[in-house]
């Protein structure tokens, strides 16, 4: 028994001796090929500083910022430029060649990044993007319009480059960015680049949702848009159980037989549909879905026509919808 243990005590020992020494060289050469290919122009550690001190973007969140099919990209050589003028527009305004590493340092690169330069105020966003339907993000494109993203990032209408060339580019973001770095980053872009602007402070959680996902869809082909009406609460709906939430939430307004003759309607210009004349069971699902979780504006009707997205849970929902259906035929 003590022998075998002795064994198995040397045994580990030698294996020790002998795959220690290879993993510390491993990551010893790719520290010191940071040290000496990189840090004359990036920070790996150390508090973020304002882009007039520095000669490139700082490092030290490397590990939670980007996919890694990207950064091997980047670092072999296969991507773009991400700043139009050159990181420093207040300088020579041109673009480095950067430098060009070997697929298996991009790859020795990245281990390292993932491994020591993780960022601890990063955690898992509280977007969930498999949700994400296309209308939010079409809400994310308004927002990106409104809070002046245009002005300094750059994307793509048409494949047109658009919008001014101050900061980098965007329109590959989702494929470039983590989600959760992403997320981090809106919350206050004061805590990674100082001089970045706080354009996103005054927006609601929803709004952030639909920015965050948004730029998640850029440059992303096939991104998979959460279809909602689809879901199983959809599947399942009964128009029974729809009935009592019309009563309660839509009667007020277009009456309780659908004649458009509720208490509300007295004074709204315009006034609101009169279900009983429409066909609405051969509305699109995905028409009345979006009508009614985000307001008659989101689909170019009266804004009095109020959204009810946060009001009435999915299946009670699918549940209304399937009475919409079932009742008002346009007959
Ligand atoms: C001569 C200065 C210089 C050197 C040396 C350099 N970089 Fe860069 N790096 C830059 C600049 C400038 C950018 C932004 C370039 C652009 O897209 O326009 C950048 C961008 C990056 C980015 C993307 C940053 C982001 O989040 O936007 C990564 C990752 C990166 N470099 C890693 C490295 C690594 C790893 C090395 C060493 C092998 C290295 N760089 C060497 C200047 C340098
Ligand atoms: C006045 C110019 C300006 C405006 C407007 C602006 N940004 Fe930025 N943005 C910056 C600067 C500067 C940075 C820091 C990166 C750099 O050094 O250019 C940055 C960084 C970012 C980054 C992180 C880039 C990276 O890889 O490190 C994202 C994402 C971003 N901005 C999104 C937005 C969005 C979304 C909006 C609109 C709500 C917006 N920005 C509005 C100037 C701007
Ligand atoms: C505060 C009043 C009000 C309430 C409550 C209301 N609606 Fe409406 N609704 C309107 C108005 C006003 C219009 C007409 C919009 C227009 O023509 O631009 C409308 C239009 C519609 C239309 C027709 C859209 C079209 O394409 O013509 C449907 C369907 C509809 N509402 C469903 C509902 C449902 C379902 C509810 C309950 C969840 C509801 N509405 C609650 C005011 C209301």
């Amino acid at each position: 028994m003590n022998r075998m243990f002795l064994l198995l005590v040397s045994f580990l020992f030698q294996l020790a001796i002998l795959t220690s020494p290879v993993l510390a060289a491993d990551e010893a050469a790719t520290k010191k090929l940071l040290d000496t290919q990189c840090v004359s122009c990036h920070k790996f550690e150390g508090k973020p500083e304002s882009k007039f001190n520095l000669k490139g973007p700082d490092l030290m969140w490397a590990g939670n910022k980007y996919q890694r099919p990207w950064l091997i990209r980047w670092l072999t050589g296969k991507e773009e430029n991400l700043y139009p003028n050159g990181y420093r527009w207040d300088l020579s305004r041109t673009q480095i060649k950067h430098p060009v590493l070997s697929e298996t340092n991009a790859n020795a690169v990245a281990d390292y990044f993932e491994k020591h330069f993780l960022d601890s105020r990063i955690k898992k966003s509280f977007v969930d993007l498999s949700t994400l339907t296309l209308r939010e993000a079409e809400f994310g494109a308004e927002i990106y319009k409104n809070f002046s993203c245009f002005g300094c990032h750059q994307i793509k209408e048409d494949s047109k480059k658009i919008g001014g060339p101050i900061s980098l580019n965007l329109y590959d973001a989702g494929n470039r960015y983590n989600l959760d770095w992403w997320s981090r980053f809106a919350e206050n872009p004061q805590d990674f680049t100082p001089h970045s602007g706080e354009y996103l402070a005054d927006l609601s959680m929803l709004g952030a949702r639909y920015i965050i996902g948004y730029l998640m869809t850029l440059g992303v082909d096939d991104f998979k848009y959460y279809e909602p009406w689809t879901s199983e609460a959809f599947q399942k709906a009964e128009a029974k159980r729809g009935e009592p939430i019309y009563k309660t939430y839509c009667a007020q307004c277009h009456g309780a037989e659908g004649k458009g003759d509720g208490p509300g309607a007295a004074g709204l210009d315009p006034k609101p549909a009169v279900h009983s004349e429409l066909p609405l069971s051969d509305y699109p699902d995905d028409y009345l879905y979006n009508l009614i979780f985000y307001g008659g504006k989101s689909v170019g009707k009266s804004p009095d026509m109020p959204d009810w997205g946060m009001t009435i849970p999915e299946q009670d929902l699918a549940d209304l919808i399937a009475y919409l259906k079932k009742t008002f035929k346009g007959e």
